[in-house]
C-alpha cells in the first residue's frame, strides 16, 4: 500500500532532455504539463497525496524523480545518477525526503558508486538492481548494503539492451510481473507470473501499481489486456512526450 508519491514538474528546458530516440522528436512542452496533469490525477485517484515539487530548469530530466531515490518502508536511499548531467538532482530532493523520514532512516549513495532509481524494483522486502549504463558495480555494492541495515535483500541484474531495469521489466504485486525483451528468460525472474510484453509493445512495460491499480501508458493494448486480465483496475494514461525522453510512468514519481 503507498500513501504518498512524488512528482516534479517538467521544465521548459525538458526538450533538452537525454535522449536515445531524437527520431521520435522534441517533446512539446505544453502537451506534457497536460499529461502531466492528468497522471497527478490518475496517482490521487488511486488514494495518495501527491506532494509536486516545482519545475527545476537547470536540471531537463528533473521530471523523472524516480531515478533520485529509492523510498522503502523503512529507509531512504538517496541515488547518485550515472548521467553527469542528472548529479545534481538527487541533493536537491533530500529536503522533501526529510519530510517523510529521520536523518537515521536516510542513506546516501556516494561517488565512486552511481545508482538511479529506475534500475531498482522492489518486490515486497526484496529488491532488484540493474547493473546499467548508469548504475555501477559500486553502486550496487552500496546499495545492498545500506538496504542490509533495515533487514532488506538485493540482488543484482545485469542488463544488456535497457536503459534502466524498469525499462524492460515491472512488479505489480501479487506474484505478477510484467516482462519484455531481455527480462522475459532471466532466470531471476522465473518463479513470478509473467506478463509477457510483445516487442511491439516494449514501451509499455513500464506500468506502475498504485493500491491495486495499475497505471498502463496510453497505445499498448496487449499489455493493458494482460493487466486485465490479471484482474486489476486499469488507469490508461498518455506518456508520449516523455516517452520522446527514454521515460516512462515509474520514472515520473517516487511512490512510498
Ligand atoms: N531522459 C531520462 C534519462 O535519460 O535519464
Amino acid at each position: 500500500m503507498f500513501n504518498n508519491v512524488i512528482v516534479r514538474r517538467p521544465a521548459r528546458s525538458l526538450v533538452d532532455g537525454i535522449t536515445s530516440a531524437p527520431e521520435l522528436g522534441k517533446p512539446d512542452y505544453e502537451l506534457a504539463l497536460k499529461q502531466h496533469d492528468a497522471y497527478i490525477e490518475a496517482l490521487k485517484s488511486c488514494g495518495v497525496q501527491v506532494t509536486v515539487l516545482e519545475a527545476l530548469e537547470e536540471y531537463p530530466d528533473s521530471c523523472f524523480v524516480e531515478d533520485t531515490a529509492v523510498l522503502a518502508k523503512k529507509c531512504a536511499i538517496i541515488s547518485n545518477p550515472g548521467a553527469e548531467t542528472r548529479r545534481g538532482e538527487s541533493a536537491l530532493m533530500v529536503d522533501t525526503i526529510k519530510k517523510f523520514y529521520s536523518d537515521d532512516q536516510i542513506e546516501y549513495i556516494k561517488s565512486p558508486g552511481t545508482m538511479e532509481g529506475g534500475d531498482v524494483m522492489m518486490v515486497g522486502d526484496h529488491f532488484y538492481i540493474g547493473l546499467s549504463a548508469r548504475t555501477n558495480e559500486e553502486g550496487c555494492r552500496q546499495f545492498k548494503e545500506a538496504l542490509a541495515k533495515y533487514g532488506y535483500t538485493c540482488s543484482v541484474v545485469s542488463l544488456e539492451e535497457v536503459l534502466h531495469l524498469k525499462t524492460g521489466v515491472n512488479y505489480v504485486e501479487n506474484n505478477n510481473m510484467l516482462v519484455s525483451g531481455e527480462f522475459i528468460e532471466k532466470e531471476d525472474f522465473k518463479s513470478f507470473n509473467k506478463i509477457i510484453v510483445p516487442v511491439e509493445e516494449a514501451y509499455g512495460a513500464n506500468c506502475i501499481w498504485v493500491n491495486d491499480t495499475v497505471i498502463v501508458p496510453e497505445g499498448y493494448p496487449t499489455v493493458e489486456k494482460g493487466i486485465r486480465d490479471a484482474g486489476y483496475k486499469v488507469i490508461v494514461t498518455d506518456t508520449s512526450e516523455y516517452r520522446k525522453l527514454d521515460g516512462g510512468l515509474s520514472c515520473l514519481s517516487l511512490r512510498f
